[in-house]
């Protein structure tokens, strides 16, 4: 499986990507483009067929969670914008992932990769125990949920470039760690807390680095997208 450096385009508007992207339009690669919620609520489902006609591979981070029938319909609609990858959230059960992966299969059988989160980084321990009433440790619970999409027939989990040798001991190689968190060793590390080099990501094993502020807010994003590509893939 080939390693990718994907970019995390986390802008509130058309123009904004757009005139972004526009910088790579030199570049023998195109940037692997991320699209999460907040440019797909700003700009809707025709922003996904822009940027994929300008011949962008598409990561469409909408973290769907819901029972399963509509997950699944859901599914269906994102399989015909023809993305590269999606996810949904590992907490909405292994049935609800199945319903997932039927609703984006194509007739022909194809289908984008289909990626689960397991808990967000945002939660903590003591949050999951006081909150939501998980006794396990963190942990536990991210591996348990890794094992819970790979038994549903997903191709890997997001994590920290941190936890993809764990999550490959459990789940195997073949299944894709798709790893945020990644800064540059002379960057600015802004919310993130447990950050990794993109050289670090790729020693770990990581399959795909998601990079967001490193190059969208350098003040050379290609330049800074080439070094990711540098360090991570070539
Ligand atoms: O700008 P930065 O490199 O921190 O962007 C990382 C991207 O990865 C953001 O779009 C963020 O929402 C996403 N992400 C993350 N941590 C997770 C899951 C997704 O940083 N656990």
């Amino acid at each position: 499986m080939g390693k990718d450096v994907i970019v995390a385009c986390d802008f509130s508007s058309r123009e904004a990507v757009l005139s972004f992207l526009d910088k790579f339009s030199g570049e023998g690669r195109k940037p692997y483009v991320k699209i999460g919620m907040e440019l797909f609520y700003a700009a809707g489902p025709e922003i996904v067929r822009e940027i994929k006609r300008r011949g962008h591979s598409i990561f469409l981070d909408l973290k769907l969670c819901d029972i399963p029938n509509t997950v699944k319909k859901s599914m269906a609609v994102l399989r015909d914008l023809d993305v590269d990858m999606t996810n949904l959230h590992a907490f909405g059960t292994i049935e609800m992932m199945k319903a997932a992966l039927e609703g984006l299969t194509r007739p022909d059988g194809t289908r984008p990769l289909l990626i689960a989160v397991t808990q967000l980084t945002s939660t903590s321990e003591p949050r999951m125990r006081d909150e939501l009433l998980i006794e396990k440790s963190l942990p536990e619970v991210v591996m348990h949920y890794a094992m819970n999409a790979r038994q549903a027939g997903l191709d890997g989990v997001v994590c920290s470039p941190l936890e993809s040798p764990v999550v490959h001991g459990g789940c195997g190689d073949g299944f894709i760690t798709v790893t945020p968190g990644v800064r540059f060793a002379d960057g600015a590390v802004g919310d993130q807390v447990r950050v990794t080099t993109p050289e670090r990501a790729r020693e770990l094993g990581s399959d795909y680095i998601v990079v967001g502020r490193p190059i969208t807010a350098a003040e050379d994003p290609v330049a800074a997208y080439r070094r990711c590509v540098e360090a991570f893939v070539d």
